[in-house]
């Protein structure tokens, strides 16, 4: 495995492995890696004869300071797993490789942008897109794969590679969870014991939509799942909702063909986000 530093030595890098034939496949990565981003970098081997994850903590997207500075890094932690996983080359810049004098970044990315996180996180959609499109241009994939659990994340960066015309495809992945039901987070490792339980209710109130929906109306599901959230105690409740899965806007008909239910909510003193496919 390969541990670059700086998009010339990347360049470089990838440059002589393409001359070899084969597609290249982009994992980008904030660290804090668990088996959600092994089973990304396995997909990305089964599709890809090169598999580049980019470990950055991109502060252009967190839009509380305090969030950033407590943000997991793990590094020997973080490469020992990319070994395991055997992953080929992993690309770790600073923050000066990244971003060299400040600049302006904004495009548009929808009205989808302003809805759910992009409520509570303004700017968020901004600062991943504006971090997407530099990992990208550095290592121009073929392909990019990203977890389904930040599932807006992936809209958003769709939204951006079409703004672009950029011609590489973005792969969305299921989501890991932990036996017990708790999608799998780098966040995670903020959780008290006793949040930890209480957590398990994004998951099964999620499973609730999705194993009543044929019996229950679109009211009565979304009750029924902030009740059982807000039953909880230690849980601040952002939003609980059935969405379009391309608009997310709030689905007006059960016969909608591609809905998703998410949700957020504030654990102790983590933000947790989930999400269930409705249809799948
Ligand atoms: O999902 C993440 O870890 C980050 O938002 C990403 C896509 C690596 C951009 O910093």
């Amino acid at each position: 495995m390969e541990i670059v530093n700086t998009i010339a030595a990347l360049k470089s890098l990838l440059e002589t492995a393409r001359l070899a034939g084969g597609k290249v496949a982009l994992v980008p990565t904030m660290g804090a890696l668990h088996q959600g981003h092994v089973s990304l970098i396995s997909a990305a081997q089964a599709q890809a004869r090169i598999v580049v994850c980019s470990i950055f903590v991109n502060p252009t997207q967190f839009t509380d300071p305090k969030d950033l500075e407590k943000y997991p890094r793990p590094l020997a932690h973080d490469l020992a797993m990319l070994e395991t996983a055997g992953c080929d080359v992993v690309f770790m810049p600073s923050v000066k490789e990244m971003y060299p004098q400040p600049e302006e970044w904004h495009i548009d990315l929808g009205p989808a942008e302003f809805l759910l996180e992009g409520e509570f996180r303004r700017g968020h959609y901004q600062g991943v897109t504006q971090i997407v499109k530099k990992l990208f241009d550095a290592v121009s994939p073929d392909l990019a794969f990203f977890g389904q659990k930040d599932y807006q994340q992936v809209l958003m960066i769709r939204q951006m590679v079409k703004h672009f015309n950029m011609s590489l495809k973005v792969i969305s992945c299921p989501i890991i969870r932990e036996d017990d039901g708790l999608a799998m987070s780098s966040r995670n490792i903020h959780l008290q014991a006793e949040d930890r339980r209480h957590a398990l209710v994004l998951s099964k109130a999620l499973k609730y939509v999705k194993e009543h929906f044929s019996q229950y109306s679109l009211a009565e599901l979304l009750h029924k799942a902030a009740e059982m959230i807000t039953a909880t105690p230690g849980i601040e409740l952002d939003y609980f909702t059935i969405a379009d899965g391309d608009t997310l806007l709030p689905a007006t008909s059960k016969q909608q063909s591609n809905l998703v239910a998410l949700v957020a909510a504030k654990v102790g003193d983590t933000r947790l986000i989930d999400n269930m496919l409705l249809f799948d």
